[in-house]
């Protein structure tokens, strides 16, 4: 079995892992969890809000996750995870002070920076506003460059509403509209009920100049995408970050393969004219 302290010996190179310290631990739900991660040797690579990095536990395996932290409040890389299989299981029950390799980041970022002068509206599915809450706090960290920002975030019950205290204190913004729906509410439920492509009409106020960034299930994408084609946004400034199962991360294994796009390195996030093709296709 490869360990840990083998990996940390090697130079910088996208295929070997180098190590990271769990800093700290946060239950957000009852199966997902956000880590803040350290290095243990220099300081953390750049990223862009939308990239991921791979996480290897020795022995166990290696699974891409996106950077779902800000790029100033942490000197590390923040990854909110959920249990759904035997190594991202085995990564939300790590503790404070466990060593895991990491490479990256890989991949395509968000266009915030194209998205200045417009307005945004940024549409999560569950553990789709992983991604793009860094895209958020870099928004809101230049909020005067953008037009209205609109914030739809969609959950299957109110227990599974992913950073409930942050969307509340972002709800408390006057320049910021935020939304949060849930598919199946309970009593105590004061908010919205309903899926997430019903509430984009009245988010779209200016389509031509605006630019929409959503992650989520796929389907919940198809239909999230057809809702805003449909308020009059152009393909091409609809982004959707698409999670493939990924090997090498850098475009060389083939794994996550569609046509002429490699999911790992022209994604995840692409605009909705180039992703299209992909959407009506099942991962093999
Ligand atoms: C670019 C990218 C970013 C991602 N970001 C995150 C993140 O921020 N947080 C997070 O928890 N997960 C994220 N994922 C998904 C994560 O990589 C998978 O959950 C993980 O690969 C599952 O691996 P496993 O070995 O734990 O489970 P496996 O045993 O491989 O799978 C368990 C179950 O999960 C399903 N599954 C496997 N891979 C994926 C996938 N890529 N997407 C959806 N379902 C999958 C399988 O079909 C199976 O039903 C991301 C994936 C990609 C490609
Ligand atoms: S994961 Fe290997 S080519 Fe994309």
């Amino acid at each position: 079995m490869a360990s840990i302290e083998t990996a940390a010996a090697s130079p910088p190179d996208p295929f070997i892992p180098q190590i990271y310290r769990v800093d700290s631990v946060r239950r957000e739900l009852g199966d997902t969890v956000t880590l803040e991660l350290m290095p243990l040797a220099g300081k953390r690579p750049e990223f862009q809000p939308g990239q991921f990095n791979m996480l290897y536990l020795p022995g166990v395996g290696e699974v891409a996750i996106s950077i779902s932290g800000s790029k100033v409040e942490s000197t590390g890389f923040v990854h909110t995870i959920r249990a759904a299989g035997a190594v991202s299981a085995a990564l939300t029950r790590l503790e404070a002070g466990a060593k895991i390799g990491l490479r990256g980041p890989f991949g395509t970022g968000w266009p915030v920076a194209a998205a200045e002068g417009s307005d945004v509206v940024i549409v999560a599915g569950g553990l789709g506003m992983a991604p793009l809450r860094p895209a958020v706090y870099d928004i809101l960290a230049n909020r005067g460059r953008y037009g209205r920002v609109a914030v739809l975030s969609g959950s299957r019950s109110p227990n599974d509403i992913l950073y409930r205290p942050e969307l509340e204190q972002w709800r408390r913004r006057l320049d910021l509209d935020i939304t949060v729906t849930v598919d199946n509410a309970d009593v105590d439920w004061r908010g919205n009920v309903g899926v997430v492509p019903t509430l984009v009409p009245r988010a779209v106020l200016n389509p031509q100049n605006a630019m929409a960034m959503l992650c989520g299930p796929e389907v919940m994408m198809r239909f999230t995408a057809n809702a805003l084609r449909d308020a009059g946004i152009p393909a091409n400034r609809i982004y959707l970050s698409m999670e493939r199962n990924m090997k090498c991360a850098i475009g060389l294994c083939g794994h996550c393969q569609f046509g002429p796009e490699f999911i790992c390195k022209d994604g995840p996030v692409m605009p909705y004219d180039r992703i299209a093709p992909i959407l009506t296709i099942r991962e093999i």
